[in-house]
């Protein structure tokens, strides 16, 4: 039987931040010894909230390296730019034609952008699942690493191939599922108590994986948290919740349940908890940050993983898309 084929990618919006890591990135690492993997830097998909980029090509960079660092590995897993493959685009295209106005007016974090910013509401914006969807379905994967904000995006990659594959009576697409780390669909909380962690909630509320261990130190301080339990087992509020979310991502389960028991016998002190998860989060990023620095030095490298990427995903994709324009009748 043929492998299950894995597609993801991230946008360049500057540096990865744990919740990159920990919904996505580390999925993808995990993910390219068993299956036929694809991972891309989403610098099409930027375009949707900043269509005027001053350094474009130096943010995927960015993302790229990142990757590497993170132990993507370009020899197994097929690693390229979003932008290096217009097939992706004819793709849109067809998927567009079928792609209804009010199911993409109904899409919360299309949502989300017209209220953050009702001054850009753009076709692009609107259409950002059906580019996400191309993105997907130009490789035909099976299998998505996305973190829990992604699910609504693709239940509706399902929705436009099962609608692609009905119009045309045809089997080009498998249905692609998102896939979290174990049963579950990941999301890293923001520092500030509430929110998903991420460059909306602010950089003071985001930990960088290249945030140096001063940085990482001061932001997990100053995480917001309460004055503490007042009677035993009490349920932890939103913003205690969150600081053992981090902790369980970092540190040993041990200490997590050292922290977890003081808690539920009201002796925990925020501000122990806090230097323990400090340290456990400076222990998990140091060796990050240094590979990041290492491998963004080696330009000659990174040039030719983007070349051989490149060549990869076109062979991919050239096949998928010949598929689908037979399916539509154009000649081909
Ligand atoms: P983006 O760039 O916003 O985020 C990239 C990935 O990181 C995950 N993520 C999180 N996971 C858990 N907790 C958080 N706080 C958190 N913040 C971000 C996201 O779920 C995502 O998996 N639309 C995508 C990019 C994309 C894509 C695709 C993904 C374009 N085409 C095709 C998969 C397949 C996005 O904007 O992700």
């Amino acid at each position: 039987m043929a492998k299950d084929i894995v597609c993801s990618g991230i946008r360049p919006t500057g540096n990865l931040h744990l919740g990159n890591y920990f919904g996505a990135l580390r999925n993808f690492v995990r993910m390219q010894d068993e299956y036929d993997c694809f991972f891309f830097v989403a610098d099409y998909h930027s375009l949707t909230t900043h269509p005027t980029p001053g350094s474009i090509y130096a943010d995927a960079r960015t993302i790229l390296v990142q990757y590497l660092a993170a132990g993507i590995d370009p020899e197994r897993a097929t690693v390229y730019l979003q932008s290096d493959l217009p097939e992706t685009i004819e793709l849109y295209l067809f998927l567009n034609m079928n792609a209804y106005l009010g199911e993409l007016e109904r899409v919360t974090s299309f949502k989300d952008k017209v209220r953050q910013n009702p001054g850009n509401v753009n076709a692009g914006l609107l259409t950002y699942p059906t580019l996400m969807a191309a993105d997907i379905l130009i490789h035909k994967a099976t299998r998505v690493p996305v973190g829990k904000d992604q699910q609504q995006h693709l239940e509706m990659t399902r929705t436009f191939a099962q609608r692609f594959n009905n119009m045309y009576h045809s089997e080009v697409f498998p249905l692609p599922q998102a896939v979290g780390f174990g049963n579950d669909l990941v999301k890293i909380p923001a520092l500030n108590g509430s929110g998903k962690m991420g460059k909306s909630e602010g950089e003071a509320s985001t930990i960088f994986l290249t945030d140096e261990p001063s940085v990482v130190r001061k932001k997990i301080m100053k995480a917001k948290s309460d004055s503490g339990p007042i009677e035993p087992n009490q349920r932890k509020p939103e913003e205690i919740e969150n600081l053992f979310t981090l902790m369980r991502a970092v540190s040993s389960p041990d200490t997590v349940a050292y922290f977890d028991d003081l808690y539920n016998r009201c002796q925990i002190r925020y501000g122990d908890m806090k230097k323990q998860l400090a340290e456990d989060m400076v222990a998990f990023i140091e060796p990050l940050r240094q590979r990041i620095i290492e491998i963004g030095a080696d330009e000659a490298s990174l040039r030719r993983i983007i070349d051989r990427g490149c060549e990869k995903a076109h062979a991919s994709a050239a096949t998928t898309l010949a598929e689908v324009r037979q399916a539509i009748g154009y000649r081909h």
